[in-house]
């Protein structure tokens, strides 16, 4: 495109969002059709996403954006447009990606055509941007976590340009409303209720790459799940990194309150829960709204209060048990998950007894275990007393055979029981199985029509099998 041409477009955007970025699609609509007459085909677009869900929300919202611009989407890494939505939380996702983006040198040199695009968590840190734009040159547009809705622009300045493209913002107070997304269920959905974290937990990089945090209003979530519920939306789940600190004129339970009572919506789930701002509000919420899940992540992360304190986490192992145990207490049939990290700058052996003494004691659903992972910028990155690989691989698995065991356990207890199940999926081993999830979140597989999908229906947990159940359509079993 010649630079008249380029000016006299970008002269023509206008400068409020999101009308800015749907001119900008238009405008790539135009190239991306006029290429893809030359090719005499569809361009294709694949979307990677690592981590957490607000990274698969935020891919959703990039999807959306691709396929409306002209992009046919594909499974493999093959296509015209490659785009890596990348996570930073731990070291090692970090070096598998710089192998992936090695791989796509060789898939780029079989389509010269093909745009490679980067963004998310990682793209938020200065020197994983600079390693990017030295070594790898075949990266065509890099953005960060603060501007996802600016991708047709950048896009349509690459396509206009040839001119790889970097726009990294170092955080925002905006949030850019009516952002569509493109869903991969159609009957279940995120819903993105607060960005970013202030809460600076010692370990963890997120705040630095996801800003301070910002709270939507509680009509703008209301106006979303309604029209998602009119969309056929019946489950939908709440996104935040805590959000019990909402904020906004009404309390986070009572905005829980109200999108249960959306109609239609049959289920609300949320994620994730800070344990030091969980409120008795919360518990009595969830205690009488059964379209609310059974279910509480709550991450614990380490159970010696000593480390707590060093993880800067604001409570300490008494205040988990005990939130722990009123959760229990007052709403049957809870399912309480967490996060746990070993191996903790100074991390003893006493203070990793003090976390499996939690375990125990709590006795989660399930949990997501994780080996301490050094985030250069975070303070316990400087910490003394860094634990040695020996002993926290050693900690790690006993910890990890503790966690399966009493997550077995817990799956037992209900087996037998008939119990409402969100038909989801065609099981990906076997096709003849659906695959769904119990209020409290355990996954059920069951024999049944592809047509129930996107249903909530009876199924009777025939077996538990340790994190899962084989099920049974309820239909087909009598509910004596
Ligand atoms: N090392 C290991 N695990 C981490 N997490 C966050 N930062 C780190 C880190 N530096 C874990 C926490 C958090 C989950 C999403 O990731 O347990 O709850
Ligand atoms: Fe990280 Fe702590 Fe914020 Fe969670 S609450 S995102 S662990 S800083």
């Amino acid at each position: 495109m010649n630079n008249d041409l380029l000016n006299h477009i970008l002269a023509q955007a206008p400068e409020e969002e999101p009308a800015r970025q749907n001119y900008f699609t238009g405008e790539c609509r135009r190239v991306v059709s006029g290429i893809s007459g030359e090719k005499g085909r569809h361009l294709t677009c694949s979307v990677n996403t690592f981590g957490c869900q607000m990274n698969v929300k935020d891919s959703e919202k990039l999807l959306y954006i691709l396929k409306e611009i002209g992009y046919q989407e594909t499974g493999n890494e093959d296509a015209d447009l490659v785009l890596f939505n990348t996570c930073t939380v731990r070291e090692n996702a970090n070096q598998r990606f710089y192998g992936r983006l090695g791989t796509l040198k060789s898939a780029k040199k079989r389509n010269p055509d093909m745009i490679i695009a980067l963004c998310g968590c990682m793209m938020q840190e200065p020197q994983v941007v600079q390693t990017i734009r030295e070594r790898y040159s075949h990266v065509n547009l890099i953005f960060g976590t603060h501007n996802i809705y600016k991708l047709a622009e950048l896009l349509f300045l690459y396509l206009a340009s040839h001119v790889n493209q970097t726009e990294i913002l170092d955080g925002t107070d905006k949030i850019v409303e009516n952002l569509p997304s493109e869903r991969k269920f159609s009957f279940k959905s995120g819903v993105n209720i607060m960005y970013g974290c202030n809460n600076f937990c010692s370990y963890c990089i997120v705040p630095y790459v996801r800003g301070r945090e910002r709270s939507r209003a509680p009509e703008d979530i209301l106006k979303e799940v309604r029209d998602l519920s009119r969309d056929g939306v019946r489950e939908v789940m709440l996104l935040g990194q805590n959000v019990n600190s909402y904020k906004a004129d009404i309390t986070f339970p009572e905005l829980l309150r109200q999108v249960s009572e959306v109609p239609g919506i049959r289920r609300v789930r949320f994620m994730t829960s800070h344990p030091k701002d969980l409120s008795e509000e919360l518990i009595r919420v969830i205690r009488d709204h059964p379209k609310i899940c059974r279910h509480i992540h709550l991450p614990l992360q380490s159970g010696s209060s000593r480390i707590l304190k060093a993880m800067n986490r604001h409570y300490n192992k008494q205040d988990y048990l005990s939130l722990a145990e009123k959760i229990r207490n007052e709403i049957p049939g809870v399912s309480i998950t967490t996060d746990i990290i070993v191996g903790f700058p100074g991390e003893t052996e006493e203070d990793f007894q003090e976390t499996l003494d939690v375990v125990e004691k709590v006795r989660f659903d399930s949990a997501f275990t994780f080996i301490y992972s050094k985030r250069s910028g975070t303070k316990a990155a400087v910490m003394e007393d860094q634990v040695s690989r020996e002993v926290v691989d050693d900690r790690f698995r006993r910890l990890l055979d503790l966690v399966t065991r009493i997550s077995r356990e817990q799956t037992k207890q209900y087996e037998g029981l008939v119990m409402e199940v969100l038909a989801e999926e065609v099981n990906s081993k076997d096709p003849s199985l659906l695959s769904g999830r119990l209020s409290n979140n355990s996954v059920v597989h069951f024999k049944a029509d592809p047509e129930l999908i996107g249903q909530i229906v009876n199924v009777k947990l025939d077996t538990a099998k340790g994190f899962y159940y084989y099920g049974t359509l309820a239909d087909d079993v009598s509910l004596s």
